[in-house]
Parts: structure tokens; sequence; C-alpha cells
């Protein structure tokens, strides 16, 4: 049986099922995801390889090849329709790409295993969003409801919102009590689990709450399962908040109890969108991976909860490689040169704090030389990629800040470590290796106008330029100069 199986026979049938890894019902054969390359905007679908089987990740590389893809539908596997697709503009934010739209995820942010297998999740990177306004079948008002979500522990951040469930459908705060949706990350503006986060909270609409209490619930612990179940349901003046290692081990009940002492939330005040990512105003600070989730119609009980913790257990998930492509070996000293006709003299360097292209031969100055080499250390932000450290400025790493690549000194924040955070992949040219920034995985190192920036194929800023793309992000990786 699929999770959405075992709801239907706890009499909480799903309404919504979302998954980019694998089929969520035994039966299920259709469509998992699509998704659409740069080299030519064209669509391709992902199915199960086959009956309520893992995503076909064979179908996707092969589609993907020598190219860019991004998610742009998450099919709702329910037969409801439920489809999530690129977040329209709302009341808090307006997204980067045309027309206020978010951004759309990158196809593969996010590499796992389930049993052994290839599978893509979704990486969202701030700034990314999926939704749908237009649902059927989901839960409105105080109506009853289940939902769950897998989630990677390790990645999120203490912006607003990655939140997962159900929310406004006019995409703007409509106030308290119109959402309902699974929360994960380390904000603290609203409430608090204990410790230093991050936490499952529920987003309920100006509030992200671990309890009773619109503020700290001690028994919401911190959670960094690099495979994270996240629980969220409610029923009238009733609901629950409950985590799990997705790899091991049962469920736990982080709160269960009446709705919180704020007012606004007694009854609820559901509307039945969908959203992933972002909050229900479309605040699109955040960031997370998403496997799989459903939201289902009716309370599910801890029982039908516990046999889907049990299905989620036995599909194997493992983290897998990150990086392709020829080895880029912590402690080496290395140069990044230019495959683009016309550049191929040329290697990535920093002057001062900026980071160019500058001519650099075996007779160029050492000053010059030093300029253009960089010691490859074990990922700052993740220990699977790679972070460059200035030959001739030790302790400072390169770095992407507003997408522009400078050359700062660690600070020894997250945020530092995660802009500072490369995984090395086969070069989308063929000639040597493509630099794909750990945390906008749309975004490789690339030079235009000769200045370095981290750029998408295609996206809103100039430097995205579709032109000469992947030439501009292919680097012949050489042994450093000096
Ligand atoms: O409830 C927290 C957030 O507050 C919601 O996601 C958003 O709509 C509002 O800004
Ligand atoms: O480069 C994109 C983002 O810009 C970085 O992650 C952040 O440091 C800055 O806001």
């Amino acid at each position: 049986a699929g999770p959405c199986d075992i709801y239907a026979s706890g009499n909480a049938p799903c309404v919504a099922a979302h998954s980019t890894t694998r089929a969520l019902y035994s039966a299920y054969t259709g469509s998992l995801y699509q998704i659409q390359r740069g080299s030519d905007s064209t669509t391709t679908i992902i199915k199960p390889v086959s009956a309520g089987s893992v995503a076909n990740a064979a179908a996707q590389d092969t589609f993907c090849a020598s190219t860019t893809c991004v998610i742009t539908i998450i099919y709702d596997q329910s037969g409801h329709g439920n489809h999530l697709t690129q977040a329209p503009p709302g009341g808090a934010a307006t997204g980067p790409q045309a027309n206020g739209y978010d951004n759309l995820a990158s196809a593969i942010g996010a590499p796992v295993t389930l049993n052994g297998k290839k599978a893509y999740g979704v990486f969202i990177s701030p700034g990314t969003g999926y939704r749908n306004d237009a649902t059927s079948g989901v839960a409105k008002l105080d109506a009853a409801e289940g939902m769950y979500a897998v989630l990677d522990g390790t990645h999120y951040n203490d912006a607003c919102c990655f939140d997962y469930g159900n929310a406004e459908t006019s995409n703007t705060d409509t106030g308290n009590g119109h959402m309902e949706a699974i929360y994960f990350g380390n904000n603290t503006i609203w409430g608090t689990g204990s410790g230093s986060g991050p936490w499952v909270m529920a987003d309920l609409e100006n509030g992200l709450f671990s309890g009773y209490s619109a503020a700290e619930n001690a028994a919401d612990p911190t959670v960094t399962y690099r495979f994270l179940t996240a629980v969220v349901k409610g029923e009238p003046d009733h609901w629950a908040i409950r985590g799990a290692n997705a790899a091991s081990g049962s469920l736990s009940t982080y709160y269960s109890g009446v709705r919180p002492d704020v007012s606004g939330y007694n009854p609820m005040s559901k509307e039945g969108a969908i959203l992933l990512g972002i909050g229900g105003d479309n605040s699109d600070g955040s960031q997370g991976t998403f496997y799989e989730g459903v939201l289902t119609s009716g309370y599910p009980s801890d029982a039908t909860e516990s046999s889907v913790q049990a299905n989620i257990v036995a599909a194997k998930y493992a983290a897998t490689s990150l990086t392709s492509g020829p080895a880029v070996t912590v402690g080496s000293s290395i140069t990044f040169k230019a495959t683009t006709p016309g550049y191929t003299t040329d290697y990535l360097a920093h002057n001062s704090t900026n980071i160019i292209l500058e001519v650099v031969t075996s007779s160029s100055s050492t000053t010059l030389q030093q300029q253009a080499t960089w010691t490859v250390v074990t990922g700052l932000g993740n220990s699977a990629c790679v972070s460059f450290e200035s030959k001739d400025t030790p302790g400072s790493y390169i770095r992407h800040f507003n997408f522009v690549l400078l050359i700062n000194v660690n600070d020894g924040t997250k945020q530092f470590h995660e802009d500072a955070t490369f995984c090395p992949q086969t070069a989308l040219n063929g000639d040597g290796s493509s630099i794909r920034s750990w945390s906008y995985p749309t975004r490789y190192i690339r030079h235009f106008s000769e200045v370095g920036y981290i750029a998408s194929n295609g996206g809103p800023e100039t430097f995205d330029s579709t032109t000469s793309f992947n030439n501009d992000v292919s680097w012949v990786i050489g042994t450093g100069f000096s």
C-alpha cells in the first residue's frame, strides 16, 4: 500500500497527494511532476517506473542532459486535480519572475535514493514557491483535515515561511485562522519550540504555532533529521503537531489539544488553497526541501499516521551524491579556466573583493597568479559539496551576495556558509565542470561581461541571459598557479 491507501482505509482519504519521488498509492501510474528544460523550453512529464514505485529519475536525467531543468508542475495523485504550479504574486511579496510569479525549483537540487533508486525532491530557495488557489475537496472553514510532509531537516532558515498545506485563495493575509499548514524552520517572529530550532510548527496565519500558547511550547523539540516526517492536523477546537525521523522509528506527538489562546483561531476559517515553500501572503524568503506530502479530508487517527510513518520508513529515503563530473578534491589548489570561445585564456580571479575574469599565464605576476588560485575545502554549508578559499587571502572564500560573486571573510554565519557552498557537476557544455550554487541550485558560477555571478538559464537578472549560458557556466578546473 501507499500512504494514501492507508489514509483511505483510515477514513481520512487524501484530497491532495504530491511527490516528485514516488507514487503515493500502490496502483498509481500517472504523472508525478513536469519539468521544463532550458535548451528549448520544452516540457516532459515524469511518472513512476511502475505502479506504486519510485519516480523515473533516469527519464529526467536523459531529458535534462547538457542543459538545465526546473520543476513546473507537481501533480496531485489523488484524482482531485489539485496540482501545484508556479505561485502568483501575493500581498507580502511579488516574486522575481515575469508578472511577479515566484521562481520554480531546480529539478536537480535535491537528489536522494529510495530503496537504492535515484529520485529528486523539490529544493526551495528563497523566492521559490508553488500554489493552487482553485482546489477541490480540500477542507474549508472549521472542517477536519490532516497532512504530512517528508522534508530535509537540515535545509531551513528563519525567514517566513517554508510551508506546505492549506492557505488563502487570494494570496493575501485575510486574517487569523485562514491557514492550516505545516511550517518547518527556525523563524522566531511568532511561536517557537525548545532549543534553537528548526521546529515543526503550524502556520495558522499571522502566527507560527507550536502549541496552545502563541509563544514558546517546550514540548515542540528542535528536529534536524536528514529526512523528517512532519504532521499537522486539525478539527473543531482540536489540533496536533507530530514529527519523526522519516528514515526510522515512529511519530512523536509534539502538541495535541485545543486551539490556541488567541482570537480568530477557534473556529478556524480555512480557505482551501494549497501552497508549498511560501507563506499565505506569498512571503517568499524561506528555504527548505520537500519530497512528498498529502492533505486529507477528515482527521486521521494517530494509528493511521503510524502506518503512514511505517510506509515512509519502508521507502528507505537516503542521501546521495550532490556532485558529478571531474573530481574537485578537498585540499587541492585549483584554477577555473573559462571555456567560452574568445575567453579560453581567462581565469576566475579576485580583484580586491570582486570576482572577475583575468588573462593569466605562467609568466603573469605572482600577485595575479595567486588571485586566480583557490584552495578547495569541505563545503562550509554542506559537507557533500565544496567551498573555495582564496590562495592569497586565507579565511576569505568565494560567496554570492545578491547573486554577484565576491570574496569575503568567513563571518561564521549560516548565511555565509551557505552562500559559499558550491556543488561541481559535469559541465553543461561537456568541457570540464559547472559549479552549481548549493543554496540556489538553478544558479551556476558564470562570467558575464567578465564579471562573476551565480546565474540561472533565462532568469530575471541581466546576467541570467540564455545567450552563451552553457559555455559561460563551464570551467576547466586545473592545478593552481604558484
Ligand atoms: O502566519 C505567518 C505568516 O504571516 C503567514 O504565512 C503569512 O501569510 C503572514 O505574513
Ligand atoms: O546571492 C543571493 C543572496 O543575496 C544571498 O544568499 C544573501 O547573502 C544575499 O541576500
